[in-house]
Order: C-alpha cells, then structure tokens, then sequence
C-alpha cells in the first residue's frame, strides 16, 4: 500500500525531560549510524506532557526527522480545569500526535466512549492527528467477540466524524491481554483486527478514507516480531509501550519496519 509505516513510541509514565533528552539524541544517533531512512517509515515519540518540550527544542535545534505528540488531551479547550493540559497547549509545541482512549486511560480515568469522541475532535480541531487505541481484552477474546468489539469501540468514534476528518486518524489495534504481557499477537490475529477496521472505514465512509488510514498494531511489539507482523498487508506499523523505552531496540524495530 502507499501508506507510510508509523513507529510510534508509547512512553507511558516514563522518563523525565533530561532522560527524554538523552534518549533523543542516542536514538538520533542511531539512526544516523544505520543510514535510517526517515521517508520509508515515520518515527514518533510520545513523551509525558512534562517532556515534550525538551524532546520539541532537540527537534527544532537539529532540524531532525522525529515527530512527537502526547498521550491525552483535555476535551475543554482552557478554563477552570485543574491539572488538565488542552490540545492547543499540544498543537503549539509542535506535537503532530495525541494517544487518544488508550486502554490505560479507560481504565484508570473516567475516558468513556463520549470522552473519547470529544478528544478526537479537540485534537483535529486543534490541527493535529489523533491515534485512537481500541482493542478487546482476553475476556472478549474468550466470548469470540474480539473482532465486533474493536470495530464497535472504531465506529463509536467514527459515526461521529466527516470523511476528512476520519482520514486523519491513525489507528491502533491493541487487544489489552497483549499490552505489556509478551503475548503478542500472532500476525494473524493483528491482520484480522486491522481488515475489519479497515472495512468498516469503507462502509463508513468510502475506500479512499480506508486505504489512508493508518491501523497500527500494539501490544508486547519487539523486533523479534516486529517483521512477521508489519509483512500483513493491514498493518501499517506499530503502537510500542515497553521495547519503546530502549533506544537500541525502537531503532531496530524502525529499521525491520
Ligand atoms: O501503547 C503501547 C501499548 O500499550 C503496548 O505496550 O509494547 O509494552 O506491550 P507494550
């Protein structure tokens, strides 16, 4: 397909701004060092909202190839909402991205499909693109259900959008009994999931929305299986938590990818 493959790196609750820096710039130099090609696959990192703007100045500074974004959004543009951070306080440090309705989120914030909605509109109207997370944890899995419940989470979101809008989501596939466990996925299962996301974009809206859409796949992603599974024709690249955190192997993943 034409889309371009997305690695993106999931930091979670990790790395302050001066382990963010140092990351960056091993990473870069990484890269570098294996003749990276950045038009081939796009690198993004999504730092604690505390870390952006460092990770922003190196980027700026070195004119370098990697995009970032963060891992939520306020659904409220500013106002009397303490602790919150709104999408254009993102937009205006140059994040391209915002992690929207990530299974940690839905578990550990009230992030209801409603919320959810709402994020992904703040984060379009504020320019930037959102990378949804969806994906049925091992009791949908074992109900055989797994498939209806990722596209249902998609098209609650989706039922809600234009077609320019939804042909600027990128979505991630990530069954939570595979988030952080080292039970990946197998390639098929990954396949699977992002066709049906991928059909249902076309009934939605049309194939032209359904072939841009990037569909990524996470959960316990390493580059002794990054291969297998960016080689199915609907993964378009990756949504990584833990191998994100060691410059060496996002690098090795960036480059199999
Ligand atoms: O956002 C990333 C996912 O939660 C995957 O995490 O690669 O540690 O399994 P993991």
């Amino acid at each position: 397909a034409s889309r371009i493959p997305l690695v993106a790196g999931n930091w979670k609750m990790n790395f302050d701004h001066l382990e963010a820096t140092y990351f960056v710039q091993k990473l870069v130099w990484l890269l570098r060092d294996a003749h990276f090609d950045y038009k081939r696959c796009e690198i993004a990192l999504m730092p604690s909202f505390t870390s952006i703007r460092s990770v922003q100045v190196l980027v700026e500074a070195d004119n370098l190839n990697i995009r970032y974004g963060a891992q939520s959004v306020s659904v409220t543009t500013q106002g009397a909402f303490t602790g919150d951070v709104s999408a254009d306080m993102l937009a205006a440090l140059g994040c391209t991205y915002v992690i929207v309705g990530h299974s940690e989120r839905r578990k550990y914030h009230p992030e209801d499909d409603a919320n959810i909605v709402d994020q992904v509109r703040a984060v379009l109207a504020a320019g930037m693109r959102p990378i949804l997370c969806v994906g049925e944890s091992y009791e949908e899995r074992r109900q055989g259900i797994e498939l209806d419940f990722a596209v249902g989470q998609v098209h609650d979101v989706t039922r809600d959008l234009s077609s320019d809008q939804a042909a600027k989501l990128v979505i991630a596939y990530e069954p939570v009994w595979a988030i952080g466990t080292g039970m990946v996925a197998t390639p098929q299962t990954a396949q699977d999931a992002a066709k049906a996301i991928r059909d249902d974009l076309a009934a939605t809206f049309d194939q032209d929305v359904a072939q841009t859409v990037r569909i990524l796949y996470g959960g316990s992603v390493s580059s002794a299986n990054a291969v297998e599974l960016i080689g199915e024709p609907d993964v378009d690249g990756f949504l990584i938590g833990g191998a994100a955190l060691d410059a060496d192997e996002l690098a090795r993943i960036a480059r199999l990818t």
